[in-house]
C-alpha cells in the first residue's frame, strides 16, 4: 500500500483516543504516552490538514490533564525558586493516555521526563490552532496560563533535551520551543511578561553561549549540531531561514547529519537504535528546503520518506541503513524490540511536508 497523506491523516485520528489523548505510538509497548511534544506535533499537523476538532480535542486532553496537576505546577515553580531541582519535582513529558502521571519506580529517574520543551512545544501548537479559528474558552484558558506562569520561572532550567538525554543542560531547541511558546501565546492572552521573556531567550539563544563558529550548537560548552537545531527557523521562526547563523547551522546539518541517500540524524555519536535517520527530522529539513526555495531537495526528502514505509503503510521513527552503531541497535533491539512503528509523529510530518510541497509537486 503505498502512503498518502489521508493515510496518515487517518492513521492519527484511529490513533486519537476518545478523550483526545494521541500516543506516541499505537502499537509499540513504551511508546503508549501522550507526550506533550509528540502530540502537539501531531494536532498541529491535523490543524494543517483540516482536522480542526480533532487539534482540538488533543488541546483539550491537554488542559484538562495539566489542570487536574494544578497542584505539582505549583510544587515545580517552588522547586526552582528554592533550587532543590529534582526529576520528580518537575513536570513530566508525557502522561498515561488516562492523563494521570506514569507510575513511579524505585529509582529517582527510570525514563527522564522533565524537558521543559514539551511545554513550549504545547503552547506552539495551541496558538497555532487558536489563530485558525480554535476558541480560548476558560479550560484552554486556564491551562496555557498555567503553563505560561510556570515557563517564566523554569524556562531555562537544565533539564533533558528533546531526545530526553543530556540531562542537566540547557538546550537550544529547548529554549527556542520555550521562546516560540511564550511569544505566541503570549500575544494571544496579552501577557506582557511572557512576550517580553520570548524575546530575552532569543537573545541568549543567539548570543555566545549557544553559538560556535557562526552556527548554532545543542547546548553551551557543547560543540555538536543537532538536527532539532532546524526547529529554530521552521517552525519557530526564531531566526529566518537566510540568517547567517541559520545557514551555517544547515551546513553542518547538510555535511554531519543528512546521508547520502536521504534521512537525518539526530546528532553524531547518537547510540539510540544505533544512531540512524529519523524520519521526523528528515521532513523537517525539506520543510527547511521549501522554505528556502529548494522544492527538489524537499521532494527527494518526501520521496526517502514514502519509501521508507512499510507495505501497509507505516512510518517508523528510524531508518536503519546507515547506523553509527550496530552495536547499539542490537542493544535496543533486544530491550524493547523494534523500531517503534507507526510513530505517529513521523506522520505527523509526512502530513506537512506533503502539505508544503503542495499539489504542484
Ligand atoms: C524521542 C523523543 C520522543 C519519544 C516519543 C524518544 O525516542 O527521543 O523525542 O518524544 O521518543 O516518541
Amino acid at each position: 500500500m503505498t502512503l498518502t497523506t489521508a493515510g496518515s491523516i487517518e492513521l492519527l485520528l484511529s490513533a486519537q483516543n476518545a478523550t483526545g489523548a494521541i500516543p506516541a505510538s499505537p502499537v509499540h509497548d513504551v511508546y503508549q504516552y501522550g507526550w506533550l511534544r509528540d502530540g502537539s506535533w501531531c494536532a498541529y499537523a491535523l490543524q494543517r490538514a483540516g482536522q480542526a476538532d480533532a487539534a482540538s480535542r488533543w488541546h483539550h486532553w491537554v488542559a484538562a490533564t495539566l489542570l487536574s496537576h494544578r497542584h505539582r505546577f505549583a510544587e515545580a515553580t517552588d522547586a526552582v525558586r528554592n533550587g532543590v531541582i529534582t526529576g520528580r519535582s518537575m513536570l513530566p513529558a508525557r502522561f498515561t493516555l488516562e492523563g494521570s502521571e506514569e507510575p513511579q519506580g524505585e529509582s529517582e529517574e527510570e525514563w527522564p521526563n522533565f524537558q521543559t520543551d514539551c511545554y513550549g512545544f504545547w503552547l506552539w501548537a495551541l496558538a497555532d490552532h487558536l489563530t485558525h479559528g480554535g476558541e480560548l474558552d476558560d479550560v484552554l484558558r486556564d491551562a496555557s496560563e498555567l503553563v505560561v506562569g510556570y515557563l517564566l520561572v523554569a524556562g531555562e532550567t537544565p533539564c533533558f533535551d528533546c531526545w530526553e538525554e543530556h540531562p542537566g543542560n540547557v538546550h537550544t531547541s529547548s529554549l527556542a520551543a520555550v521562546a516560540a511558546g511564550l511569544r505566541d501565546m503570549g500575544a494571544l492572552l496579552q501577557d506582557e511578561a511572557a512576550q517580553r521573556y520570548a524575546l530575552q531567550l532569543l537573545q541568549r539563544i543567539t548570543g555566545p553561549e549557544h553559538v560556535l563558529g557562526g552556527a548554532f550548537i545543542r547546548f553551551p560548552g557543547d560543540t555538536c549540531v543537532d538536527g532539532s537545531l532546524l526547529w529554530l527557523a521552521i517552525p519557530f521562526n526564531l531566526v529566518t531561514v537566510d540568517d547567517p547563523l541559520f545557514q551555517n547551522t544547515l551546513s553542518r546539518i547538510r555535511d554531519e547529519l543528512l546521508v547520502p541517500d536521504g534521512g537525518l540524524r539526530r546528532y553524531l555519536g547518537d547510540t539510540f537504535y544505533g544512531g540512524s535517520e529519523w524520519i521526523l527530522l528528515a521532513a523537517t529539513y525539506g520543510w527547511v528546503a521549501v522554505a528556502s526555495g529548494d522544492r527538489a531537495t524537499a521532494g527527494r526528502m518526501l520521496d526517502w520518506i514514502e519509501a521508507a514505509a512499510t507495505p501497509e503503510g507505516l512510518l517508523p521513527e528510524q531508518v536503519q541503513n546507515h547506523v553509527q552503531s550496530p552495536y547499539m541497535l542490537e542493544f535496543w533491539r533486544r530491550r524493547w524490540g523494534a523500531t517503534a512503528t507507526p510513530l505517529l509523529w513521523s506522520h505527523a510530518m509526512h502530513i506537512v511536508l506533503r502539505e508544503e510541497l503542495g499539489s504542484k509537486r
